[in-house]
């Protein structure tokens, strides 16, 4: 019997809304990117903690296109919702909607999968509990998140096993090893 009792997608489900004001956007009133990109990961974080019931960090983020502006003025609503977990890990899809407000005209702007990871105290992998998808739609989005994992985690290890094979970088580009000399690095550090 697995330790925990399985969760339903909807236990976790989370919608949260901003205005868009001038200062998330450029000169012409389009939205940043990073505005949407900070929101969908915390409306995401929001659903993975509630599935873990513990704390979780974001560890990728897929690729996310901007295929419609976003303006100011405009409610940007976002739908964050589990898909699929692992052992420790809790893909959520995320689905942005753009409102504008003065007609209550909503396009779909975005969707985008995020993998967060269950972590303890010491930001080590905690398991979590198992996924139940109820309905027909929660079925299939679970299916097709089994495929973006192999192809998540196959991309990591392509990348890492890139970075190993890099050449050391050369002393005097900036980027070389710490100067053993130097003082110490006292400055706090945020994974
Ligand atoms: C995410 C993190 C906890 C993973 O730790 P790790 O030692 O690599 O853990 P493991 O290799 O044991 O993998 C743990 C789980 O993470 C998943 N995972 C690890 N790296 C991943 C990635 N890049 N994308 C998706 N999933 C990933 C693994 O598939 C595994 O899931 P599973 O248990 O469901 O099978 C660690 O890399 C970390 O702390 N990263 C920093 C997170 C952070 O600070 N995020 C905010 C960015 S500022």
């Amino acid at each position: 019997m697995p330790p925990f009792p399985a969760r339903t997608p909807r236990e976790s489900q989370h919608e949260t809304s901003e205005l868009m004001l001038p200062q998330d956007a450029n000169n012409l009133g389009h939205v940043f990117g990073g505005v949407i990109l900070s929101m969908m990961d915390k409306a995401a974080a929001v659903a993975a903690i509630r599935h873990a019931r513990a704390t979780c960090v974001t560890a990728s983020i897929d690729r996310v296109d901007f295929r419609e502006p976003i303006h100011v003025g405009d409610l940007v609503v976002m739908k964050a919702s589990v898909n699929h977990v692992g052992r420790t890990s809790v893909e959520v899809g995320v689905r942005v909607e753009a409102e504008e407000l003065t007609s209550g005209r909503r396009r779909h702007t975005n969707s985008c999968y995020l993998t967060f990871v269950a972590v303890d105290r010491n930001g080590r992998p905690l398991e979590v509990p198992p996924l139940r998808p109820e309905t027909p739609d929660e079925v299939r989005r679970a299916a097709a998140a089994v495929e973006r994992r192999r192809r998540r985690l196959e991309e990591r290890d392509a990348e890492s096993r890139r970075a190993g094979a890099a050449p050391p970088p050369r002393d005097g580009d900036g980027l070389g090893p710490p100067d053993s000399h130097a003082p110490p690095d006292t400055r706090p550090s945020f994974a």
